[in-house]
């Protein structure tokens, strides 16, 4: 049984004093009452601060992004040792938002698992369509591709990966994906990876992300293989993010 896992992406959202109030609200809502492993990725430089807050929290911290490199004249990047020493348990990998806006490739992502993975963290990798791609019948093989060289690379440790398939046209946009579509696709990515790692794909936990809500998150987590939920904007609000945490069991 895979257990399964919630986790917010704030992404550049909030203020020191939101962060730390966001924080305060969802820990003490869940005090101990939720069975599914929950993290925040928060800002860079909110990240020690939250770490302070979650220290005896059931609530894992992760960042969004981390450098492919392991240190050097690399202006404004942040290293995964420099992660781990803010108190980091896991990391982003390849949001839609980085690959499209910071052209992200899949080769420098592939690196940015390995650092992050070499440091100690683990790593959230994210892949999903666009909407020109879905309805160009494309969904399967450009998601084949997003996983190639990551299923390919003999460095990475697949005991310590999560999936987040995000259809990029259900980011934000308040369009879900209804359950038997992304079950479709959770089924598919399972499938390439079984090809690959054989019965290992049984025991990756592959995240539904795309204006995950209150409503209908339990339906989502339902499905064979979805194992939780990658949650944007509705993790910005403790209630939501909490009642959603809720529903994944
Ligand atoms: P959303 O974002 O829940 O606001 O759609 C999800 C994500 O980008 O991870």
């Amino acid at each position: 049984m895979r257990q399964k896992i919630v986790v917010g992406n704030w992404k550049m959202n909030g203020s020191f004093l939101e962060t730390k109030e966001l924080i305060q609200s969802i820990d003490s809502a869940i005090d101990g009452k939720i069975d599914c492993q929950i993290a925040v990725s928060v800002p860079f430089v909110y990240l020690n601060c939250a770490a302070d807050l979650l220290k005896s929290s059931q609530i894992m911290l992760g960042a969004q992004n981390v450098s492919e490199h392991s240190k050097g004249a690399y202006t404004g990047e942040v290293s995964a040792q420099m992660l781990k020493d803010s108190q980091c348990d896991l990391v982003l990998v390849g949001h839609s938002e980085r690959r499209q806006y910071f052209n992200e490739t899949d080769e420098q992502l592939v690196k940015k698992v390995i650092q992050a993975q070499k440091n100690g963290l683990y790593v959230i990798f994210c892949i999903g369509e666009t909407e020109q791609e879905r309805v160009s019948d494309r969904a399967f093989e450009v998601i084949e591709q997003q996983l190639a060289l990551l299923l390919d690379s003999a460095d990475v440790d697949f005991g310590n990966i999560v999936i987040a398939y995000e259809p990029i046209w259900a980011i934000g946009t308040g369009l879900t994906a209804s359950p038997e579509q992304a079950q479709e696709i959770h089924a598919f990515i399972r499938d390439v990876i079984k090809n690959k790692l054989s019965a290992l794909a049984e025991k990756i936990q592959i995240l539904y992300g795309g204006s995950v809500n209150e409503k209908n998150a339990e339906l989502l987590f339902k499905q064979t293989d979805i194992d939780g939920g990658l949650v944007g904007g509705a993790s910005l609000d403790a209630k939501a993010f909490t009642a959603i945490c809720q529903q994944a069991k």
